[in-house]
């Protein structure tokens, strides 16, 4: 199917890349608020959302929605006003970026992903990167089904220009979103609002490794791992946005609600290996850690036993909670190192 029409009224076109929980999100509430969106997903999603549409579970119930999607760029004619939202998992942001360097002479390119390697990937192929700090829980468990359970807002996007400053394409971006149920702040600094959501981040392996077994993991690793990251942070000379200002400015706005459909056990790392995809983002959230720790040569113990133990667990195509007792010791060890 060649994609090509217009829509009367609508100033841009967005191309979600990984129509996955973020994507599928930001995609579906965009089409939903009368924006020009087409999904780019594959395998036993694309097909389910080919067939029934993208069914997008809100606190407000379930939206069905019949957004065209593509397999990929040979499926959709080029336009000036294209917008392309990167929300694939960062293991998968070259090859996403490498099948769509050839769409278009400069079309806008919107890191909706976690972690700070993105843009940095998007800007060697295209000129126009905006990154985004997503505060935004949602889950993609099964095939064409998506769900996002905050209210009132479905979730708060920090967008700027990469490396900093905002133009007149990322207000237009932000208006949009803001129409569509989200927050959308333009930031100059963007990338301090990113540093800040790595460290939250910096938790996501711990979720995925203990699951809720034994009454889920212990606090004190995912609190260990967060303020090593800050150490290391500062120890770069990387400003990042505390956690009290993050805190402020969700405020209330953000209330887990119930949805319909399978309960979200966890955050995106979870639901890597809940799905079996064979890989997680570890690389680049605990990993972005470990490697500026590596380059100061100063230790990071407990993002690097993070980092090893969830690549095992994704290889191995091992589930939440699946610890063997060994694993589980030398992952607490790991606080003595530090
Ligand atoms: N989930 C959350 O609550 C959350 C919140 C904030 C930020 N984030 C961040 O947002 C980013 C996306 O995470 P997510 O949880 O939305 O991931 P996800 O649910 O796994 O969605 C990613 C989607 O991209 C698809 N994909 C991968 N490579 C592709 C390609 N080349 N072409 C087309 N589709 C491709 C995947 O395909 P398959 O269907 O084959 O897997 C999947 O459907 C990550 O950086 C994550 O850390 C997530």
């Amino acid at each position: 199917m060649i994609v090509g029409f217009t829509n009367e009224g609508s100033c841009m076109r967005y191309i979600i890349i990984g129509a996955g929980a973020v994507g599928g999100t930001i995609g579906g509430r965009l089409f939903d608020s009368g924006r020009e969106v087409v999904l780019v997903a594959r395998g036993a999603h694309a097909q389910a959302l080919r067939e029934r549409g993208l069914r997008l579970e809100l606190p407000d119930g379930t939206h069905e929605l019949p957004v065209p999607v593509v397999d990929g760029p040979d499926d959709v004619t080029a336009r000036d006003d294209d917008v392309l939202v990167l929300a694939v998992k960062t293991q998968d942001t070259a090859d996403a970026l490498a099948r769509w360097s050839g769409h278009g002479d400069r079309p806008a390119v919107v890191c909706a992903q976690n972690g700070v390697e993105n843009e940095r990937l998007a800007l060697r192929r295209f000129r126009d990167v905006h990154a985004m700090c997503v505060w935004l829980p949602s889950s993609y468990l099964e095939p064409g089904v998506v769900a996002a359970p905050c209210a009132p807002l479905t979730g708060i996007l920090h967008l700027g220009r990469y490396p900093s400053g905002a133009d007149d394409t990322t207000r237009r971006i932000a208006a949009d979103l803001a129409d569509s149920g989200f927050a959308a702040p333009v930031r100059d600094d963007v990338m301090a609002w990113k540093y800040a959501k790595l460290l939250a981040n910096l938790g996501n392996a711990v979720d995925a490794l203990f699951g809720s077994v034994g009454g889920g993991p212990p606090a004190e690793l995912a609190e260990r791992a967060g303020a090593e990251g800050a150490a290391v942070l500062d120890a770069a000379g990387i400003p990042f946005v505390g956690a009290a200002e993050a805190a402020r400015e969700r405020g209330d706005r953000m209330r887990i609600r119930p949805v319909n459909g399978p309960a979200r056990g966890g955050g995106s790392s979870w639901q890597s290996l809940m799905r079996g995809t064979g890989s997680i983002e570890s690389d680049y959230l605990n990993g972005e850690i470990v490697l500026l720790a590596r380059r100061l040569g100063v230790p990071a113990p407990v993002n690097e036993a993070l980092q090893r133990t969830a690549n095992l667990f994704a290889r191995e195509r091992r589930r939440p909670g699946d610890l063997t007792a060994g694993e589980r010791a030398a992952l607490l060890a790991s606080l003595r190192e530090a």
